[in-house]
């Protein structure tokens, strides 16, 4: 069933902690160095959450933001979608904490879980309610704070991660040229230990050897990751322009999940697609998970790299494993 409608953005908004850890902040922390970093990584800083500040709390600033620049009220949500894998709670999901916050009464809400990849899932899943006419106003979120679930003492994985959160409201239109036009979602479970949390949930809940073991912390393992990123963001950019009968030219930016500048590099050098056109902002920001991709497009909108009549790229792979991607008309 389609009504016809097609869902737009009609706001965007981000938040992040004021807290920044520098590269020299981890040559306190552990046995790495800037040039290490900056030269594997792109990354010189990142935004890390105070006490105090959680998932919930950035997901409401971000949300906030996002409302108001889409012209509507909290109140008038129909629906709140967020994507998290370090939710304030494993019960319930931080999308009620968010509502309550907010002051949504109305909206349905749910969390969903697929690491990186998570905010494309979920604005996936939004379009297609409103382009079926069940719901309007549409708030879709990424929001973590990975630094609680990150092993300082690991230096092949804290260097990566930091915190924030952005959202996008979403809303339906009969004008065709706007909108979300394509989107993508897969997944390999085979690669479920690539980066995990091994405790915490059912199957090995918190005990004192858990934490004694540092079994709380993601564990991950880079180099593998490493190498299916390269292939996964190839690949949707590639589907991506084929799905829309896009070539390069017709691609205003690239927002990609912000994972590590030598893997972004990597993906489009090969397909010859200019690096010009894909935004980057992981010197500043870090791996902000699910967060990275509504950061990076709030910062474009807002610095006015993309605007009215853009045509926006979306793409993330992640823990899972995850890959997603769409195709937006702004
Ligand atoms: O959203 C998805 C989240 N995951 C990712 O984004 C991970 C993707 N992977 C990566 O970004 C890269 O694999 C890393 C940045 C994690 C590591 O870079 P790499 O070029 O793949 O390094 P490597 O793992 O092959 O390690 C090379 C060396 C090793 O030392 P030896 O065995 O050659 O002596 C590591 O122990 O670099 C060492 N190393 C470090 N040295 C200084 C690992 N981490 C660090 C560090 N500082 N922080």
């Amino acid at each position: 069933m389609n009504s016809g409608l097609r869902a737009a953005i009609a706001g965007v908004g981000a938040y992040v902690p004021a807290k920044v850890l520098t590269n020299a902040d981890f040559e306190r922390m552990v046995d790495t160095s800037d040039e290490w970093i900056t030269k594997r990584t792109g990354i010189k800083e990142r935004h890390i959450a105070e006490e105090g500040e959680s998932t919930v709390s950035m997901a409401i600033e971000a949300s906030r933001r996002a409302c108001k620049n889409a012209g509507i009220e909290p109140g008038e949500l129909d629906m709140i979608a967020c994507a998290t894998i370090t939710p304030d709670t494993l019960c319930p999901s931080s999308a009620c904490y968010i509502q309550q916050g907010l002051g949504a009464p109305e909206a349905a809400v749910f969390d969903l879980s697929a690491a990186c990849s998570g905010f494309v899932y979920c604005l996936a899943i939004a379009r297609r309610f409103i382009e079926a006419g069940q719901f309007k106003n549409c708030l879709v979120i990424g929001a973590e704070t990975i630094s609680r679930f990150t092993d300082y003492e690991d230096r092949g994985s804290c260097i990566l991660f930091g915190d924030g959160a952005g959202a996008v409201v979403l809303k339906p239109t009969e004008d065709d040229a706007k909108g979300i036009r394509y989107t993508v979602m897969h997944a390999d479970g085979k690669g479920w230990d690539y980066i995990w949390i091994p405790a915490g949930g059912s199957k090995l809940p918190a005990s004192q050897q858990t934490v004694e073991q540092r079994l709380h912390y993601l564990k991950m393992r880079g180099r593998d990751v490493y190498k299916f990123a390269i292939e996964k963001m190839q690949w949707l950019l590639e589907d991506c322009m084929k799905a829309c009968d896009l070539t390069p030219d017709d691609v205003d930016l690239v927002v990609p999940h912000q994972v590590n500048i030598r893997i972004l590099k990597s993906a489009t050098e090969k397909l010859k697609f200019p690096m010009e056109k894909v935004y980057v902002n992981i010197d500043r920001y870090g791996n902000t998970s699910a967060a990275s991709i509504p950061i990076a497009l709030d910062e474009a909108v807002r610095s006015g790299r993309i605007g009215p009549g853009s045509t926006v790229l979306l793409i993330a792979f992640g823990a899972g494993l995850t890959w997603a991607g769409a195709v937006v008309k702004l």
